[in-house]
């Protein structure tokens, strides 16, 4: 009699994404090096011209854009692009620049099932133009963040964090350009925690290893999270 080892389904995912796609671009090529054991099942945008759909369709991956302005409102915008969402039943949604904000509604149907990327260490900058606010302020230290999402925008709990040194000279465009790659292999690192089971949600907040994470991940030179 022979003995197999079952290997478990991979982790079914489809990406949200309004503009460049770059991180869904680095969650497909991390899947075609062998880093990354998930299934990449379909990109939607709420931009017909979002570039994003481009990377997905180069992929081989479905790339769907639906339009807000075919719909009566928010609500009923949101429900409709995540009921297509679900037709591919994903385990995990991974916003990678989704530019929109979502329904309270919606985002509670897929609690701990739906994650972002975030170009700011959270709780710093929540919404938009985090670079310059980072600049600004005069921080040393800046980064981007991977979290749950919750109806509470850019709010949800963190799973893991990289960081950056700003530097002279730095400009919003200069700190964008140098975060995007940190951006890239943190998304790679959060996604392969999740999917390898190490990184849940519960009611107490982010698991690792089954146990409650007291304070984000962060991600070493190596590209690993610890
Ligand atoms: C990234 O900076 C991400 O943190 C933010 O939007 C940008 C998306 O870039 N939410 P891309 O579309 O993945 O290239």
């Amino acid at each position: 009699m022979t003995s197999r080892t079952l290997r478990p389904a991979p982790l079914r995912i489809v990406g949200f994404a309004s503009g460049r796609g770059s991180n869904f671009g680095a969650l497909i090529a991390a899947r075609h090096d062998g880093r990354l054991p998930v299934e990449l099942c379909a990109l939607l945008s709420d931009r017909s011209d979002a570039a994003a759909l481009g990377v997905a369709q180069a992929a081989g991956i479905e790339a769907i854009a639906m339009s807000p302005r075919d719909y009566a409102d928010r609500p009923a915008f949101d429900r409709a692009i995540f009921e297509r969402a679900a037709q591919f039943r994903p385990d995990l949604i991974v916003l990678a620049g989704y530019m929109r904000i979502i329904d309270p509604g919606v985002v509670a149907a897929w609690s701990g099932r739906m994650i972002n990327i975030h170009p700011s260490l959270l709780p710093k900058y929540r919404g938009l133009h985090t670079h310059r606010r980072a600049l600004e302020a005069g921080d040393a230290v800046h980064g981007a963040s991977v979290h749950y999402v919750t109806a509470e925008l850019d709010g949800g709990p963190t799973i893991a964090q990289a960081e950056i040194p700003l530097l002279a000279g730095d400009t919003p465009e200069s700190v964008a350009e140098r975060l995007l790659a940190q951006e890239h292999r943190l998304l790679v690192a959060s996604v392969a925690l999740i999917a390898t089971g190490h990184v849940a949600l519960d009611d107490c907040g982010v698991l690792f290893d089954s146990a409650p994470l007291a304070a984000p991940l962060k991600l070493r030179a190596d590209g690993s999270l610890a």
